[in-house]
């Protein structure tokens, strides 16, 4: 765990980073990097993607994908940016951790100190302005937009991306990661979940009768990618928050149709219109959930009026699959910190650690652990984090655990549940909580579902007289290390 007492600032490793390219030649200086050249955009891109990802969760390498068939040299795909524990600690501008529950902390401690969004700062132009397609030009072919699973509906080329929207009544700026599919050279379509703030911005303009002004960032640097795809409250500006994690504000320029923001550091970036009463059918895409739970649907068609890009730009790839999957370490450890943050501001005491399961795809399975300190805090703690804004979406377990528990090691976890929680005492029932189409348990509208909540921790009222744990004290383990180390290597 971090020293708590660390002064404002301690936190920040300062080495920074101009934008993509740069994160990218420092990813590559620290060996993190993996090229891929000639593949297929048809389906073997992402199936690289999934597949490399999978094989060693947060400790796999990103991947650039370059020769794309059939797409000039330069034309690049990277996918899992900042999914590995050394980059997202680059990424959040923090020192290099060791394990995951020092990085949350890490994460953690700053939201409680040292945080204050910084707003984006307008300019006339950016790299992202190196070309801009207008009229007959536009032409979403190309670029090396991906094929992602066998089952799917059509190319994604949003899947690692920000939609950014205004609010037509306050003028808030939102940025949330909704997957974006091509139709053909001039329109594309973006899928919302009920609730998201997108979607809720889409509806106003509905409600008006009018059309809805949207951008999509299609390659960008990790860190606004992980503000984009975490529940950050709404009437925040996600680029505002991003500026205030890496300390410095985001660069945009003002779009030529909408004047919505483009970052312009951005590697391509879509300007369209949503037009509220023209539809056409989206999907099916197979989602993060690990199914294709949902049909496709008739979504409101986005004529696309420009597209800015840098030259050779990078689209940013990630792949929904059956977990883990090749966003999901970055997402779990980003939202454990969140989650934390949130218990503590809603007055939870002693919280130790929270860790959201990479195999519950960083939503359905987080677990807490705390200091136990009064009756029904295990209780409390557990309800807090399954109701918080960064907990509740598309959820569906949380365990506490007592804090000799590494919330991020299941088989700790899995050793306290079978061994401190009894079911029909430590098990509640959360009902009709916020989810979504994507849920594989659920068939119809209203998206709604139920959450269990465990208790695993000791017994309260007992708890000092619970038996005590059958294994070598710290102190032997650490003088048997020392006098048999060959043992222990
Ligand atoms: C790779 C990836 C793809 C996602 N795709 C979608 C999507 O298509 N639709 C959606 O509603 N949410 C999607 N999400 C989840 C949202 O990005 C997330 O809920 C975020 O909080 C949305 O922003 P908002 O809170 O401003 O609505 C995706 C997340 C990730 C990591």
């Amino acid at each position: 765990m971090v020293d708590e007492s660390e002064p404002k600032n301690s936190l920040r490793r300062n080495e920074g980073y101009a934008d993509l390219r740069e994160l990218i030649e420092r990813f590559e200086s620290m060996g993190e990097i993996e090229h891929v050249d000639g593949a297929d955009w048809n389906l073997e891109v992402a199936a690289i993607a999934e597949t490399v990802a999978a094989k060693a969760p947060g400790r796999a390498p990103a991947l650039i994908f370059d020769n794309i068939k059939g797409y000039p040299k330069g034309f690049r795909i990277m996918a899992g940016g900042a999914n590995g524990l050394k980059r997202l600690a680059v990424v959040m501008d923090l020192p290099e951790p060791e394990t995951e529950m020092e990085l949350v902390s890490a994460m953690r401690q700053r939201m409680r100190k040292d945080f204050q969004p910084i707003s984006p700062i307008e300019v006339n132009s950016g790299p992202v302005m190196e070309n801009i397609d207008r009229g007959d030009d536009i032409d979403m072919w190309k670029f090396p937009v991906p094929f992602v699973h066998e089952l799917d509906g059509g190319r994604y080329i949003g899947t690692d991306d920000l939609v950014i929207m205004r609010d037509p009544d306050s003028g808030w700026v939102n940025c949330g990661t909704y997957r974006t599919m091509v139709h053909d050279k001039n329109t594309v379509a973006v899928w919302m979940s009920p609730g998201k703030h997108g979607r809720l911005i889409a509806e106003k303009y509905k409600k008006r009768g009018e059309d809805c002004p949207v951008l999509i960032s299609c390659g960008q640097d990790p860190l606004l990618f992980i503000t984009a795809h975490q529940e950050i409250d709404p009437e925040v500006d996600e680029l505002a928050y991003a500026g205030g994690q890496r300390g410095r504000a985001i660069d945009y320029i003002p779009s030529e149709v909408h004047k919505l923001p483009v970052p312009a550091d951005s590697e391509l970036v879509i300007e369209g219109t949503m037009k509220m009463d023209e539809m056409r059918e989206e999907g099916p895409f197979g989602e993060f959930m690990g199914y294709y739970a949902s049909n496709a649907s008739e979504l409101p068609v986005v004529n696309v009026e420009r597209v800015y890009y840098r030259n050779e730009p990078i689209l940013t790839l990630a792949v929904p699959s059956r977990p883990p999957e090749n966003f999901t370490f970055a997402r779990a450890t980003v939202k454990s910190a969140l989650i934390w943050d949130e218990m503590e501001k809603a007055g939870i005491p002693g919280v130790k650690g929270v860790w959201c399961h990479e195999a519950g795809a960083g939503r359905l399975f987080n677990v807490v652990a705390i200091e136990q300190l009064y009756p029904g805090h295990a209780s409390q703690a557990a309800m807090v984090a399954t109701n918080c804004h960064a907990g509740n979406y598309a959820g569906r377990w949380v365990v506490v655990v007592d804090q000799d528990i590494d919330p991020s090691n299941i088989f700790d976890v899995i050793w306290a549940m079978s061994t401190r929680c009894d079911p029909p005492e430590d098990v509640q029932f959360i009902k009709r909580a916020w989810s979504t189409p994507l849920d594989p348990l659920l068939r119809e509208p209203p998206w709604q579902n139920n959450r269990g909540i465990i208790d695993a921790c000791r017994p309260y009222g007992w708890k000092d007289e619970f038996p005590k744990v059958a294994e070598s004290s710290p102190e032997l383990k650490k003088q048997i290390q020392k006098k048999w180390p060959y043992l222990y290597k």
